[in-house]
This record gives C-alpha cells, structure tokens and sequence, in this order.
C-alpha cells in the first residue's frame, strides 16, 4: 500500500470521513497544507505524527470538512423560495418536509425556519419539519445550540434579529426556541447512499458537492431524486452543477438559483 493510501485509510477509520469519495486533488491540496504547518515532509511521517497528536486530527477534520456558511447566503435564492417554492408547496399539502444536507453551523437551516415562519405565523394550519444534517458532529452541536456572534447576525434585518434571537450577556445572540422546534439535527453522510427520510418535498444541499468527485455527484443527484416526492425541489449551491448522468433526473425551474424539480 502506498503512503497517501495508508494515510486515507486512517482517516476513513479514525474521522470516518472517506476521503476516496472526493476529489483526490482536493484531498491532497488539504491534507498537504496540514502537512506544511505542522512541518511533516511526507504522508508517511504526517501518519505517524497523526497517530501521536490527537489535537491534529481535530484541526484535520475541520481542514477537511470546510465550513463556511452564513445567515441568507445568496439572498435571490430565499426570495424565491419564499415567493415561488413554498408557496408552492403549501399550496399542495399543510405539513412540508424539508432536508437541509450539509448544514454546517445552522445558518442555513435557520434561515430557512425564518422564512417559513413568516408563513407559518399567517396559517395556523400549516406546519414544517426541517432535518438538518452534517457529517461533521462538532459544527452540528453548535448548530443545535444556535448560539451566534453579533458579527454573523449582521446582514439580518432588526426586526428578524428581534423576532427569532435572544441576546445573551455575552453579546452574542440564541435562536428562539419556535424556529429550533421547526429543525432536527442529525448526523448524516452523504455518501451512505442512504436519505435522511422519504417523501421530501424539498432538498437543500448547497456548497458540499463542490468537493465531490464527478461519480459521487451522480450518485448523490440519484439518491436526492429517490428520496424527493414528484415535483419536489431541489437547491444547490450557485456554482455547482448537475452531473450529465443527472441531467434528465430534474427540470431547471431557476437555473440561475440552481432551483430544480423532480422529474418522473
Ligand atoms: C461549505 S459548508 C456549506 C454549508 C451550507 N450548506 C451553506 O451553503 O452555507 C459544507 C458542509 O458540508 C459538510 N459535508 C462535507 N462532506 C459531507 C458529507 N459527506 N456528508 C454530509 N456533510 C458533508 C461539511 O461538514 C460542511 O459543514
């Protein structure tokens, strides 16, 4: 077995993230920049210095599984989903299901509860369930804790920041508990080939395939159609892209927001 192999095998074993699932250039541009801060000249030797230094593998987990996110990241996209996708989908039925895969830190699913909220408030007969998922368990918990710097709430309107937040001593600001009651935090790989529910009518994963490679995608694009009811939406992130294996799986709805629908 080589090094890079012996070193990814670790990593599936002790993280459980299968790093053969993503871009391998990916993989090698973040595990070699691990490699430079910590001095390691080879995977061989950066195996060997993970093996001893728990703190690394935390610090290698979090390189691995980038996290960025924000509170209405690419606002055009939740103007329609307010306007046009949920609407839509309360126009069929009173309880919508909705998957947030690839959560991150909450933003997302948060800011998908305000927006249904808001409608939510106006029909007392409708309801929603939102299950957020990530692979990566540490930002998971401070999702579920919800607890938000004044920084990140920044681009949140006073009136949002008033209705959904409680500001702590500290300066930062929790989530109320209506919107938590609207989510369900749960650990999930996307690579399982399993949905986190059947008869979605909404997916959300934006800014997590970027990393996969093309097969992954195709497959991920077929499991999201299994698990989406007919018609039921599909949101990626703006730069990424329907595989071509995928292509005759959904039809554009917003092409430029990446808005599909399940196609039969
Ligand atoms: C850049 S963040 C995107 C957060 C949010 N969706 C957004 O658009 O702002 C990517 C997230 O995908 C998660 N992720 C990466 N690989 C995953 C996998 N195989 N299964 C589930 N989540 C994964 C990472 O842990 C990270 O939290």
């Amino acid at each position: 077995m080589d090094e890079f192999t012996a070193l990814i095998q670790y990593i599936g074993q002790t993280l459980q993230i299968q790093c053969g699932n993503y871009k391998e250039d990916y993989i090698k541009r973040r595990l070699l920049s691990r490699m430079r801060s910590t001095s390691m000249s080879n995977y061989a030797e950066y195996l060997k210095y993970l093996n001893v230094n728990t703190p690394e593998l935390e610090i290698l987990r979090k390189a691995l599984t980038i996290n960025v996110t924000e509170f209405f990241r690419d606002p055009d996209v939740y103007e329609f989903l307010k306007d046009v996708v949920l609407p839509d989908l309360f126009r069929r039925q009173k309880q919508v299901r909705i998957w947030c895969a690839g959560c991150s830190t909450g933003e997302e699913s948060y800011s998908i509860a305000m927006t249904l909220s808001d409608l939510l408030l106006e029909n007392k007969e409708l309801s929603a369930r939102i299950y957020a998922t990530d692979i990566d368990k540490v930002v998971l918990a401070r999702a579920q804790e919800g607890i938000y710097s004044q920084k990140a709430i920044v681009k949140l309107s006073p009136a949002q920041v008033h209705r959904h937040f409680t500001r702590l001593p500290d300066n930062s600001y929790q989530v109320r508990p209506h919107l938590k009651e609207l989510i369900r935090f749960c650990p999930h790989d996307l690579m399982s080939g399993v949905p986190i529910a059947h008869r979605l009518d909404l997916i959300t994963c934006r800014n997590v395939i970027i990393y996969f490679n093309e097969a992954q995608k195709d497959e991920l694009a077929r499991l999201f159609h299994g698990a989406l009811v007919t018609d039921g939406y599909y949101i990626m992130g703006k730069t990424e892209y329907l595989g071509r294996q995928a292509e005759h799986l959904f039809a554009a709805k917003n092409p430029v927001q990446k808005i599909f629908v399940r196609k039969d």
